[in-house]
């Protein structure tokens, strides 16, 4: 069994798959982590701006089992995860690890952008979660320990421009995919809804 969670950044989706995944005994997937890891090794080894060639070698030679970073988590390597995204060779790169990894048994669960349009249109049950850029500031200023909100929040709002206005597998819902909306949710009642549309689409 396939569940795919997309969303915008910082929407709770990664909390919630994490959350699904140990609910059902699930293996669990950042496929973010995957995007992440690419814009800092293509900084590191092409420098800043991030050029296509570096990104590209950089996705080919991708090791996601032995990538293991501080950094990873920054808003700054975020923005650079969006720049590498854009590319297609880059998305192609890193779509097989990605299917291999869906296939996994009992059932996988992996977040992203695209894992219910793209990388797994099959998925038996397909969650897109958002919230108001608001409030998606307000839980990365607590994430990262940032000081300056309003910093905080044209980052998100740059980073959801160019998620869902690039050419290549853009940050969209699945015509198939339950939303949810969580801004007004606590974590355990957005967990609560996501296993609720889970259930719904189980086979008995
Ligand atoms: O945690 P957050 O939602 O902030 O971001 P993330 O899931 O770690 O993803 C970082 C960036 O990678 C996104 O802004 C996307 O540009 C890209 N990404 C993607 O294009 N496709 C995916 N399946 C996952 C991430």
């Amino acid at each position: 069994m396939i569940i795919a969670v997309d969303g915008p950044a910082a929407a709770g989706k990664g909390t919630i798959a994490r959350a699904l995944a140990k609910h059902y005994g699930f293996h669990f997937l950042d496929t973010g982590a995957l995007y992440r890891m690419v814009g800092l090794a293509a900084i590191r080894s092409g420098g800043e701006p991030i050029t296509a060639t570096a990104a590209i070698a950089a996705a080919r030679t991708l090791d996601p089992s032995s990538f293991v970073d501080a950094d990873l988590r920054t808003e700054k390597v975020g923005a650079a995860a969006s720049i590498v995204a854009v590319i297609p060779e880059v998305r192609a790169a890193l779509l097989d690890f990605q299917r291999s990894f869906a296939r996994k048994a009992p059932g996988a669960v992996l977040d992203g952008r695209d894992i219910g349009t793209v990388v797994c249109p099959d998925a038996h049950a397909k969650l897109f979660i958002t919230a108001s850029a608001e409030v998606r500031a307000r839980r990365r200023q607590m994430e990262l320990g940032a000081s300056d909100y309003e910093a905080v929040l044209a980052d998100i709002r740059a980073r959801d421009a160019r998620d869902s206005q690039r050419a290549t597998a853009p940050l969209v819902a699945a015509q198939d995919a339950v939303t949810l909306d969580t801004s007004g949710m606590d974590i355990g009642e957005a967990v609560a809804a996501a296993v609720a549309v889970v259930e719904a689409r189980r086979v008995p």
